[in-house]
């Protein structure tokens, strides 16, 4: 090689390299073009959604923890909380019983890593199969050896990993309930050793009046709220029945209308305010993985803005998405930023409650 075109080199390739890469390990920023998830910063992976702006682009893969961020010294329904549609039914979930499944996913990461990453609301659809409480995705109440995910057990003893390892979190359970044996649901509940975070029944306000306060839920390691679909269970397992507590938009495409925020069947209208907590679900009836990026992003904020005037002008506590990391950049952890903001101090973001805060969020 010539020393003309060496030199030629020597100087081109940096420069070529500099603008592939303006970033890399670990110090891409939020929007940053990226290559791998290692050259995002922390909080941050790179993803591509394709009908977003072309190219990899490092997105946000966590929530602000408003607890950490702000404090914990208000009553808990002041606060919002990310939550995964069908937490349990993950890309990649083995077949646990030997045969192949034959159902649709919601999620790409594990239980813990979906914990890890902030999500503190988890949906889970729980069966008695095999003689045992399952979560699956079927039809008709009825879970079949291609539509079951795994034993519930498995996915409690990852929440009760997390609580105890976290002991400052709370987290919620939303079950859509099938399981008909009596206790069964009591019984996995305390094998996964769960039941020492129960938040009892009995401290739920009835009437619309404000939750425990957050600290106090912490003191009294009452970090576990179950809310199950079946009316019954309240009395006969102390587990609450969700719309005594909580009003829920519409699921599925009914819930992705621009501009109207229907309640579901079971739940009383948004703007009763005789239940304290707002859950707004939205995702397609049929997930469209490609397309969940775009949900996440624009949509989603603009819905929760229709249901916080749905509600009688109060901002959801609970938002539930489904692939809740795929996003165009902030997606769902901005959404939950944009919440927490409202609740605690007015502002579009919760960053901008922080006192002495230089943003201009609001
Ligand atoms: C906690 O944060 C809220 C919202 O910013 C604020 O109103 C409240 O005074 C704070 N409480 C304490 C004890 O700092």
């Amino acid at each position: 090689m010539g020393f003309r075109l060496f030199m030629l080199l020597v100087v081109m390739f940096p420069l070529c390299f500099c603008v592939d890469a303006a970033c890399s390990n670990r110090n891409c920023k939020l929007n940053d073009k990226c290559s791998s998830n290692g050259a995002c910063g922390a909080g941050l992976y790179c993803f591509s959604c394709p009908f977003g702006s072309l190219g990899s682009r490092c997105v946000r893969s966590s929530i602000t923890d408003q607890f950490k961020l702000i404090n914990n010294s208000l009553p808990f329904n002041k606060y919002a909380f990310l939550t995964t549609h069908n937490s349990f039914a993950i890309d990649g979930e083995p077949s646990h019983t030997g045969v192949r499944r034959v159902t649709i996913t919601n999620q790409e990461d594990s239980v813990t890593q979906q914990l890890k990453n902030g999500v503190r609301g988890l949906m889970l659809d729980t069966y008695d199969f095999d003689g045992e409480v399952w979560l699956c995705h079927s039809f008709q109440g009825q879970c079949y050896d291609f539509t079951a995910f795994e034993p519930a057990i498995d996915a409690l003893k990852e929440i009760e990993a997390f609580l105890s390892a976290n002991p400052a979190e709370i987290v919620t359970l939303i079950l859509e309930d099938y399981v008909k044996t009596p206790k069964g649901l009591t019984k996995v509940f305390t094998e996964a050793g769960l039941m020492k975070f129960w938040f009892p029944v009995t401290r739920m306000p009835k009437g619309g009046g404000d939750w425990p306060l957050v600290s106090d839920m912490v003191a009294k390691n009452q970090r576990l709220l179950v809310f199950t679909s079946v009316r019954s269970k309240e009395q006969s397992e102390g587990i609450a029945y969700q719309w005594n507590y909580m009003v829920e938009n519409q699921y599925g495409d009914g819930g992705r209308r621009a501009g109207s925020c229907p309640h579901r069947a079971e739940s009383s209208p948004l703007d009763d305010k005789s239940k304290s907590l707002v859950l707004v679900n939205y995702f397609r009836s049929a997930p469209l993985k490609s397309i969940t990026c775009k949900d996440n992003s624009e949509g989603l904020i603009n819905m929760l803005q229709t249901c916080h005037g749905g509600a009688g002008n109060r901002w959801a506590n609970y938002v539930a998405v489904d692939y809740y990391k795929r996003s165009e950049g902030g997606g769902s952890f901005k959404a939950l930023d944009t919440l927490n903001g409202k609740l605690l101090c007015g502002c579009n973001d919760v960053h901008a409650c922080v006192a002495g805060s230089t943003s201009q969020a609001c």
